[in-house]
């Protein structure tokens, strides 16, 4: 039915020569430094891997594509691709000039003919694109909080491959794929999608496919941008290199995809599924939740587990790729084998662990059974993720001005230091203030940057195996999400709200500034003119009034240890 797409496919790279004299003709544009987000989607762009599209979406086609999951000459295109700048760059430009698309270093990439300028109803593009204007799925936290406000579209003209300094020799562009399995001469080609780690239950998963599709097997997986909190992908592909001699070489091989996931589930299975077919593949396994981005903010799943198989049945023909579809895959103890969850023989013990069981025995340094995954791959993810009380981690206090942060954050230190093991660091508001942040206001923008900046140290730190005791008054939600976001790729984020009343606070005034406050001799004061976000759900709310220093400080230290980042 679906025959192999063994011919070089458009890409959108000019010439060697053209190349060159185009970077120097370049040095004259308005330059754009893609944001990494955007250097993933550029590579795929340029390289055929999202043929059709021949650049950034036009507004026409994105409004197409979010209502209609069709390019607006009715393609099938299931994702927007844009280039979202901030408001001031792009009331730089004119319709119809060419901007340089340059990567965090400043190397041009592409040049941009831009035919299109506008602002985008986010809402609007969450619920039809996400299913959801939920800040809980990451796009869409992506979408209002990361993305720039104006999007610009128009086609691109690719100059070189962005560079990657890792893995070179298992990256392949759409046509370097097409070309080996050219030269293997396998015409059925089945691909598999992953952000994680593979286990032994995804091997008998990429087995089964492989022999049902009768098809040599690819394992192709994101290395660009996936879920927050993932496993990085340089654990995952010393993974990947572990398990590949399980597979038999003459049929399988695996190729590195420097795609930015959105989580999109459903819209996001048919896009891989495009995906793939640019990559010369003849089939593709889509299982169970299907790139699902977890739970929304009521606790439920955004999407039902085998939506993505739907829609993706729905328009195979079109996507030109034959979905192999599979259940959720078990353990049966008695047979010492996998199953699919709808096959397992009655009666039987079904085992099987979670990603957040996982996560939770290798925090905790307790066993990982043999039937569950491979020992090296083990080893791997041990090597990564120490258990939690030797990984590095971030306290981040918050509260108004004299809530006694800085009291408790330093009682803290102590008894951390006391015990000893980890260096700690405290990153306390007014002394970022005095060395790193020394020239920033109290304005939001510059609020913003101080707390991002301390949240950028203390990121480094929780890296390093360090702790950081972060104690600003942190005022806005969104900004401590984010520093979240950041600390927790590398280990854990306690927030703790010191909940002390601005009532209190005022009572104590401890540096006569409520008072000046109020006075109006100092502007955008927290608590009396400028907003203060109470966070709902902080790991611990210390109530300060009638409870000694001692006191708070010491349930953190038993939070701490309730959570295993320090021995008991
Ligand atoms: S923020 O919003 O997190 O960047 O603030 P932070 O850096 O923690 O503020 C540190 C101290 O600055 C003093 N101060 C003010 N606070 C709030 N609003 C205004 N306008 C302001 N001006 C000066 C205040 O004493 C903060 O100290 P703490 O340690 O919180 O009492």
């Amino acid at each position: 039915m679906y025959t192999p797409n063994l011919a070089p496919i458009p890409e959108l790279y000019v010439s060697y020569e053209s190349a060159q004299k185009l970077k120097v003709e370049a040095a004259q544009l308005i330059s754009w430094d893609l944001t990494p987000r955007q250097i993933c989607d550029l590579e795929l762009l340029m390289n055929g891997g999202f043929n059709p599209l021949k650049g950034f979406l036009s507004e026409q086609d994105y409004d197409s594509v979010v209502n209609t999951m069709r390019l607006a000459n009715g393609a099938l295109w299931p994702m927007p691709i844009n280039l979202d700048v901030p408001e001031a760059f792009a009331e730089k430009l004119e319709i119809g000039q060419d901007i340089a698309l340059r990567d965090q270093e400043g190397v041009i990439l592409a040049t941009m003919t831009v035919t299109d300028r506008w602002v985008p109803d986010k809402a609007r593009e969450a619920e039809k694109v996400f299913g959801d204007d939920d800040l809980a799925h990451p796009a869409v936290n992506y979408l209002h909080n990361t993305a720039g406000a104006v999007y610009l579209g128009g086609p691109v003209t690719g100059i070189q491959q962005p560079v990657h300094y890792d893995f070179k020799g298992r990256r392949d562009t759409p046509n370097e794929l097409r070309a080996l399995f050219r030269k293997l001469g396998w015409r059925k080609v089945v691909a598999f999608q992953t952000r994680n780690p593979l286990h032994r239950a995804h091997q008998e998963l990429t087995f089964r496919a492989a022999r049902e599709a009768q098809a040599n097997l690819l394992i192709h997986p994101v290395v660009g941008m996936t879920k927050p909190g993932d496993v990085d992908h340089f654990t995952r592909v010393r993974c990947y290199e572990a398990v590949l001699d399980q597979y038999p070489s003459a049929t399988t091989t695996m190729s590195l995809l420097n795609l930015a996931m959105r989580m999109a589930g459903p819209r996001e299975a048919v896009w891989h599924g495009l995906i793939r077919k640019n990559h010369g593949c003849t089939h593709f396994i889509v299982g169970r939740d299907h790139a699902g981005p977890g739970k929304n903010s009521a606790g439920q799943d955004f999407y039902g587990p085998y939506d993505a198989q739907t829609l993706f049945k729905e328009h195979e023909a079109e996507i030109g790729i034959e979905m192999v579809d599979f259940k959720h895959m078990v353990y049966v103890q008695e047979k010492a084998q996998y199953f699919p969850a709808d096959e397992v023989p009655e009666g039987s013990t079904v085992l099987d662990i979670s990603g957040t069981e996982l996560r939770r025995r290798l925090a905790e340094g307790l066993e990982i059974p043999e039937w569950f995954s491979f020992p090296q791959v083990v080893a791997e993810l041990r090597r990564t993720r120490p258990p939690r009380s030797q990984q590095g981690f971030t306290v981040f206090f918050t509260g108004f001005s004299g809530s006694g942060k800085s009291t408790i954050a330093n009682a803290l230190m102590i008894k951390l230091m006391e015990m000893g093991g980890r260096p700690v660091t405290l990153l306390d508001g007014d002394v970022v203030r005095k060395n790193l942040s020394s020239e920033l206001g109290f304005s939001k923008e510059h609020r913003d940057l101080n707390i991002r900046r301390i949240g950028y140290v203390a990121s480094e730190i929780t890296k390093n195996g360090g702790i950081a005791i972060c104690a600003p008054i942190a005022p806005y939600a969104t900004t401590r999400r984010a520093v979240r976001e950041d600390i927790e790729q590398f280990g854990a984020f306690l927030e703790v709200h010191i909940a002390t009343s601005l009532e209190e606070c005022e009572r104590r005034d401890r540096k006569g500034l409520y008072k000046l406050a109020r006075e109006g001799k100092i502007k955008e004061f927290t608590g009396i003119s400028d907003p203060y976000d109470i966070p709902a759900n902080p790991e611990l709310r210390l109530d300060t009034e009638n409870v000694e220093v001692d006191n708070c400080a010491h349930q953190v230290i038993l939070k701490l240890e309730s959570m295993g980042l320090i021995a008991g």
